[in-house]
């Protein structure tokens, strides 16, 4: 496989700022051997500043959670594009599903914010996923597929470039239940599917397609071995550096030299 791993830490609303600098101190450390595969962090906003100048030398690459699309003005606590950008991040996770279930967002809004954070120059991993119910009900295909299309619509083909989209079934988060790895791979292949025939085959084929959704050591290699899984979208597991770190190893073991 050509395509290079990308392993990125959502840390969600997690670590103070002393604790967020403790924390990507040790990934910093763990990871200084790492030379092919991607690695990206997303602190909490408060900290993204200084987890900046923790890792600025480094190949680890630092994410928000989430922004919002106007440039400035009267939106009591958001936070816009240019604001993400100028802490020294370069990614932004737009869409995930807590923010969709507690927050709103709807493929509408997330829409937006990828378009305005790559007019800012940040890189979306914008998430997509289906609910228990909705895998019950056999609709996986029908709903991940609608957020695909209404997600990306009106991108550019060259703007497609830059996204990197996490593929994050909604029962397997936090709850330690993963999709299996054949599970994973069909909706992967699915989204690359649709990819390409709205951006056309090339750009589908070098689009990273993250997994999320429980990942940690011990299944990583497993999923990260199937064809169209490029990476992932780690939460619990990246809140502590050894099993991020684990992680971003096993990724490494599975590329060429
Ligand atoms: P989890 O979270 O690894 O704790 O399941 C993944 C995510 O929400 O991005």
């Amino acid at each position: 496989m050509s395509r290079k791993i990308i392993i990125a830490g959502n840390w969600k609303m997690h670590k103070t700022n002393s604790e967020a600098l403790q924390l990507a101190n040790q990934i910093r450390i763990k990871t200084t051997d790492i030379t092919r595969t991607g690695m990206i962090i997303c602190p909490p906003f408060t900290a993204l500043a200084p987890v900046y100048e923790v890792i600025k030398d480094t190949n680890i690459g630092l994410g928000a959670q989430n922004m919002y699309w106007e440039k400035e003005g009267a939106f009591t606590g958001e936070i816009s594009p240019g604001m993400v950008k100028s802490t020294g991040a370069s990614y932004v996770i737009i869409g995930h599903s807590e923010r969709r279930q507690y927050f709103g967002e709807t493929d509408d809004t997330v829409n937006k914010k990828i378009k305005t954070a790559l007019e800012n120059g940040l890189k979306p991993i914008v998430c997509v996923g289906e609910s228990l119910h909705e895998r019950e009900e056999n609709i996986t295909d029908r709903v991940v597929k609608l957020q695909v299309e209404l997600g990306l619509v009106g991108l550019s083909a060259d703007q497609m470039k830059k996204v990197i989209i996490a593929y994050e079934p909604i029962w397997a988060i936090g709850t330690g239940k993963t999709a299996s790895p054949e599970q994973a791979q069909e909706v992967h292949l699915l989204i690359r599917n649709i990819l390409s025939k709205m951006f056309g085959s090339g750009v589908a084929e070098e689009i990273t397609l993250q997994y999320g959704g429980s990942v940690k050591p011990g299944n990583a290699e497993s999923l990260l071995s199937q064809n169209d899984i490029d990476g992932a979208l780690v939460g619990g597991a990246c809140l502590k550096a050894d099993s991020f770190s684990d992680i971003i190893h096993i990724a490494e073991g599975l590329t060429k030299a």
